[in-house]
C-alpha cells in the first residue's frame, strides 16, 4: 500500500467511528430501539417496569404487593431487603412494587439485585392518573394539597385502591417476609393496623373500606385516619364488631384475626432489641419466632439507626439469612 492508500484508509475508519458515535449518541438519546439492541448485546435485560394494565393479569390471591409512595424513584437498602426477603418467601408466587416515582438510571445502580428475582415486577403507579376515581381523586387532592403525612397517606389510599382492583397481601416495606403466606386467608391483624393485609378480591371488608372513603370526611391531620381509623369503622359498621368480640366479627365479616406477633414478634417499643447488640437470632424468643410470617421493623422510629456490617445486630442477622443477595451488596454502614 502506498501511503496515500494508507491514509486514505485511516481516513475513512475514523469517519465511519465518528458516524457510529453519533449514532448511537442520537439514538440513545431517542431510547427504545437502541436500548433493545444493547439489551441482546449485554444479555442481561434492563430493569423491567410495568404498567398497571401490564400486571394486572398476573395479580392474584397470592400475589404480594408493596407500595413506594415516597418519589425516591428507587429502593433504599431496608426496602431492598424486605423485597427480596418477600421474593424467596414466596417463591414462585408475585411480587410486586407500586413505585410513585421511577428513576431506571438509579435503580441500576442501587438495585440491580431485583434483575435475579424473576417473580418480582416493578409497576409505575402514576399517583394522577390512577386516582381517577371522583372521589379519590377527592381524597388525593386532600392529601397532596393539606397532610403533613403525604408519603403514607397516598400509600394508604393505594393499598386500598389496589386491594379493591386485584385482591392479595399488602405487606408495608419495613416488613421482612420469613415464610410463605400462601396458607392464609383473608386477614386483619388483631390491633387493626393497615401495614399488612391480605383480602380476596371483592371481600366484604375491602368493599367497605372503599365506599367508606366516600362518606369520611378525611382528617389529614391523623396519620391513621385512612389506616386504623378507617378500618375500626368498618369493623363497628360491617362486621358487628361492637363487644370486641372476634369471633363474632369474624364470621360476620368472613375474615382471620391474627395476633399481631405473627408479623410483629418485636412489639415496636422494643425496636432496641433488633438494633442493638448481643440477641442472637437462633435463640430469640424461639416459641414466637417459630410462629412468625414477617419482622416489622418500625421504620417510622428506626430509619436513622445504622446497621453495621458485622455487629451481629439482630436486624443485620435477619438481613444475611433472608435477603443474602442484598445483604451482599450493601456497604459495611448503612441506614435506610
Ligand atoms: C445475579 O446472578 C448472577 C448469576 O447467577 C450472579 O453472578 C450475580 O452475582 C447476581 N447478582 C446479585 C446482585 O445477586
Ligand atoms: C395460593 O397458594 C395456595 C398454596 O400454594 C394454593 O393452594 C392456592 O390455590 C393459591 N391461590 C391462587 C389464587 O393462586
Ligand atoms: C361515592 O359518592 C359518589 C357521589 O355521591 C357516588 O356517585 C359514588 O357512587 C360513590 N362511590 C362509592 C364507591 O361509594
Ligand atoms: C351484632 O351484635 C349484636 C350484639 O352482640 C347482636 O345482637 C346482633 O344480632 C349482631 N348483628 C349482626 C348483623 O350480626
Ligand atoms: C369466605 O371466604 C372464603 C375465601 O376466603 C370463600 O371461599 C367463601 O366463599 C367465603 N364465605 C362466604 C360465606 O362468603
Amino acid at each position: 500500500m502506498t501511503v496515500q492508500t494508507r491514509y486514505f484508509v485511516l481516513i475513512s475508519l475514523l469517519f465511519v467511528a465518528t458516524i457510529i458515535v453519533i449514532t448511537y449518541i442520537n439514538l440513545q438519546a431517542e431510547g427504545n430501539e437502541f436500548i433493545h439492541i444493547r439489551m441482546h448485546l449485554s444479555m442481561e435485560p434492563d430493569i423491567q417496569i410495568l404498567t398497571l394494565n401490564e400486571i394486572s393479569d398476573h395479580h392474584d390471591f397470592n400475589t404480594t404487593f408493596f407500595v413506594e409512595s415516597s418519589d425516591a424513584g428507587y429502593l433504599n437498602p431496608r426496602q431492598s431487603c424486605s423485597v427480596e426477603a418477600a421474593a424467596r418467601a414466596q417463591y414462585p408466587h408475585l411480587v410486586t412494587i407500586y413505585m410513585t416515582k421511577v428513576q431506571v438510571e438509579k435503580m441500576e445502580q442501587q438495585n440491580d439485585w431485583i434483575k435475579n428475582l424473576t417473580n418480582v415486577k416493578l409497576v409505575h403507579l402514576e399517583a394522577k392518573k390512577f386516582f381517577t376515581n371522583d372521589n379519590l381523586g377527592r381524597i388525593y387532592e386532600e392529601v397532596k394539597n393539606t397532610s403533613p403525612h403525604k408519603v403514607e397517606h397516598v400509600s394508604d389510599l393505594a393499598r386500598i385502591a389496589l386491594l379493591k382492583k386485584f385482591g392479595g397481601l399488602y405487606i408495608d416495606l419495613d416488613a421482612v417476609l420469613l415464610k410463605s403466606t400462601a396458607d392464609l386467608n383473608s386477614f386483619l391483624l388483631k390491633n387493626f393496623a393497615n401495614g399488612i393485609l391480605k383480602f380476596q378480591k371483592g371481600h366484604p371488608i375491602v368493599e367497605a373500606l372503599y365506599h367508606r372513603l366516600n362518606e369520611t370526611k378525611f382528617n389529614s391531620m391523623s396519620w391513621t385516619g385512612l389506616g386504623e381509623e378507617l378500618i375500626r369503622k368498618v369493623m363497628a359498621d360491617t362486621c358487628n364488631f361492637t363487644t370486641n368480640n372476634f369471633e363474632e366479627a369474624s364470621q360476620t365479616c368472613n375474615v382471620t384475626f391474627l395476633n399481631n406477633e405473627y408479623f410483629l414478634p418485636v412489639f415496636w417499643g422494643n425496636w432496641k432489641d433488633l438494633f442493638g447488640k448481643d440477641i442472637e437470632l437462633e435463640t430469640y424468643k424461639p416459641e414466637v419466632m417459630k410462629l412468625a410470617y414477617a419482622i416489622e421493623f418500625s421504620n417510622f422510629l428506626t430509619s436513622n439507626i445504622p446497621i453495621v456490617k458485622g455487629r451481629r445486630q439482630l436486624f443485620e442477622q435477619v438481613a444475611k439469612k433472608y435477603c443474602p443477595s442484598v445483604y451482599h451488596t450493601l456497604p459495611k454502614f448503612y441506614k435506610r
